[in-house]
């Protein structure tokens, strides 16, 4: 069977003042109807192919429990389980307690894990590419899904791609997280590397091997902090002293960056090429590049008017927002704060909620 695991705990400080913390990128509805979270339930229906799609099992900080179980809810895909961290340790936690839980009782599901707060556009490539990756996860080995790079991004993890198997998966040679601007571009202008989605399949107990060799320590306060976990309600309380022991990692650098120079470990590494129409929707720039735009380029959302503009996004949440003469810029209104921002700009939006934390 396949268990899909929503790492669902970011904060998305770039879409700020839209997303604050409390309340966070993947409980908003920024491209339609549906929030991200509920996106992301909603992009595994109909997957059910060769393998049993169970119901999503979901990782998320416990402030959030209740809006995500309804979220899920509504969207008529409730969550299997639902556990609860204290506070975040980043996602190689998260995803070794999802695995943990999933592999009680001797049960070793594939596991897909998948961001809470991506957009993709396309559905039936989504579900391809997870398709033809089940026999290379269900072989054993640790699969990612890799996407056609379309800058330098340093935001992101590149996957080198290397010999093709039949199935259709790709060997991994090299694993790289978040490199600098330099490398970004030679990667890019090789051609040989793909950007890495988040997403990942494997079974739980491949997962739990790699985290036993590459981080022990994790591995020991992760079974610990569930073994200590209270069952509140639907939810599943991760234990609050046993977690802080944990160290703070992401499953690109703790495992997937290392396994490619471990082969003593005998875990594989494949990469699934997906062309899927995936954005991480990190900042608004990304945001105003997936939304539907009029002639000249410009989106918009809510209530909003705009004359003489061109390139830019306008976001009105709680009244009327009108623009004259705009170029490549965004706004977005809510009832306490309004963004200004020249759209190029919109990586930096981050400094201001750096600056607002330590001004308090
Ligand atoms: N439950 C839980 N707990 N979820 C978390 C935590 C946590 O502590 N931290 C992050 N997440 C969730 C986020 O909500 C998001 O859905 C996902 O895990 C990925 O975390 P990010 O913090 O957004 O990672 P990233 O964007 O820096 O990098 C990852 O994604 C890129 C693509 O968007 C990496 O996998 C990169 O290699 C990849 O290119
Ligand atoms: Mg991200």
């Amino acid at each position: 069977s396949l268990l899909p695991v929503i790492l669902s705990g970011g904060s998305g400080t770039r879409l700020w003042p839209l997303s604050r913390e409390t309340y966070p990128k993947q409980l908003l509805a920024l491209t339609g109807p549906h929030t991200m979270l509920q996106q992301t339930a909603l992009r595994l229906e109909g997957l059910a192919g060769n393998a049993k799609v169970l119901d999503p099992c979901v990782v998320c900080n416990a402030e959030y429990r209740f809006i995500t179980a309804e979220q899920l809810q509504a969207a008529g895909k409730p969550a299997s389980s639902i556990l609860l961290e204290p506070f975040g340790r980043n996602t190689a936690p998260a995803l070794t307690l999802a695995a943990l839980h999933a592999h009680a009782g001797g049960q070793d599901p594939l596991l897909l894990v998948m961001p809470a707060d991506h957009v993709i556009a396309r559905q039936d490539a989504f579900q391809a590419a997870v398709r033809q990756g089940i026999p290379a996860a269900r072989g054993g080995a640790m699969v990612t899904f890799g996407i056609v790079p379309e800058r330098a991004e340093t935001g992101y993890g590149y996957l080198r791609r290397g010999a093709a198997a039949p199935d259709g998966s790709y060997a991994l040679d090299r694993f790289v997280e978040k490199p600098d601007a330099e490398h970004a571009r030679r990667y890019l202008d090789s051609g040989d590397y793909l950007w890495n989605s988040g997403l990942f399949m494997m079974h739980a107990s491949v997962w739990l091997a790699a985290i036993a060799h590459f981080d022990p320590a994790m591995l020991a306060a992760c079974t610990a902090a569930l073994q200590a976990a209270r069952a509140d309600v639907d939810f599943i309380r991760i234990d609050t002293a046993a977690f802080e022991a944990c160290p703070s990692d992401s499953i690109d650098y703790a495992v997937m960056e290392k396994l490619a120079a471990a082969p003593q470990l005998g875990i594989a590494a494949r990469v699934v090429p997906m062309e899927a129409g995936w954005s991480d929707v990190g900042a608004w720039d990304a945001l105003w590049d997936i939304l539907d735009k009029d002639e000249a380029g410009n989106a918009a959302c809510g209530e909003t008017l705009l004359e003489r503009s061109a390139n830019s996004l306008l976001f009105a949440s709680s009244r009327l927002v009108a623009g004259v003469g705009l170029d490549n810029i965004v706004v977005v209104e809510t009832p306490d704060a309004v963004l200004v921002a020249a759209k190029d700009c919109a990586q930096d939006v981050k400094k201001i909620v750096a600056r607002l934390k330590a001004e308090g």
